[in-house]
């Protein structure tokens, strides 16, 4: 069981190994959140680029999730940035699942979004994501009515639910810190062997 989860920011330099993480990933994915589509694989280069110009805009933050080696076992984002909200989404790897990642990711990111100075973030799931359920709830998000009423999952739709987290300037910490490390790419490995609809991971 690895205790170690590491935030970088996404940088320039993480295309090819995030490019190798959600190929390796595509599968298990598309099991609980939309398939990118051929076309994202296909251009990654420019997603990749437009990620980063939206996080250079502001509008929004995104984290690769690494192991302690410098692996990456998942991401994070804060999306949609503005009138003091934002919208969570995270995926981890099928490999690295149950290990507690996604939890340590988000409760750090919650962190962060406090300190930023942000009021709320809001998430949805479905109701068969049972393990995404219960990371929002571990990490302080309620249910709250919402829209859509049912989000894409895989080629098809499935029932949704809508969560929210207030946050207060306590939320800021003190509390464990996951590195954020400004030189991120250096503790990315490029593992070769490692090998947006609504849900935003
Ligand atoms: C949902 C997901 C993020 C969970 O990530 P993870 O790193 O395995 O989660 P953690 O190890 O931090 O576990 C957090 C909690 O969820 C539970 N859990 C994780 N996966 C679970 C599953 N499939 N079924 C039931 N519980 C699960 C863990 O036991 C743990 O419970 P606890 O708080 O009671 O100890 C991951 O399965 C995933 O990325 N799935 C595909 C993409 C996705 O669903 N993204 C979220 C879209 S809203």
């Amino acid at each position: 069981m690895s205790a170690s989860t590491v935030l970088a920011r996404l940088a320039p330099e993480h295309a090819a190994p995030l490019l190798a993480f959600e190929l390796a990933n595509r599968e298990w994915f598309r099991t609980l959140v939309p398939d990118r589509g051929d076309a994202y694989f296909r251009d990654f280069a420019g997603r990749h680029a437009a990620l980063l110009a939206e996080q250079r805009a502001g509008t929004s933050l995104f984290w690769l999730v690494l192991d302690g080696a410098g692996d990456i076992v998942g991401r994070v984002n804060l999306v949609d940035l503005a009138a003091g909200g934002a919208t969570l989404g995270y995926r981890i790897g099928a490999a690295h699942t149950r290990r507690g990642h996604a939890r340590r990711a988000v409760a750090e990111v919650v962190r962060r979004a406090a300190r930023l100075g942000l009021t709320h973030l809001l998430a949805s799931t479905t109701v068969d994501n049972t393990g995404s359920q219960k990371v929002l709830a571990g990490a302080g998000f309620r249910p709250v009515p919402g829209l859509p009423p049912s989000l894409p999952v895989g080629d098809g739709e499935r029932p949704a639910l809508h969560f929210r987290r207030d946050l207060t300037p306590a939320d800021a910490g003190p509390g464990p810190q996951v590195e954020d490390p400004v030189q991120a790419t250096s503790q990315v490995r490029a593992a070769a062997s490692h090998q947006r609809g609504r849900l935003r991971g």
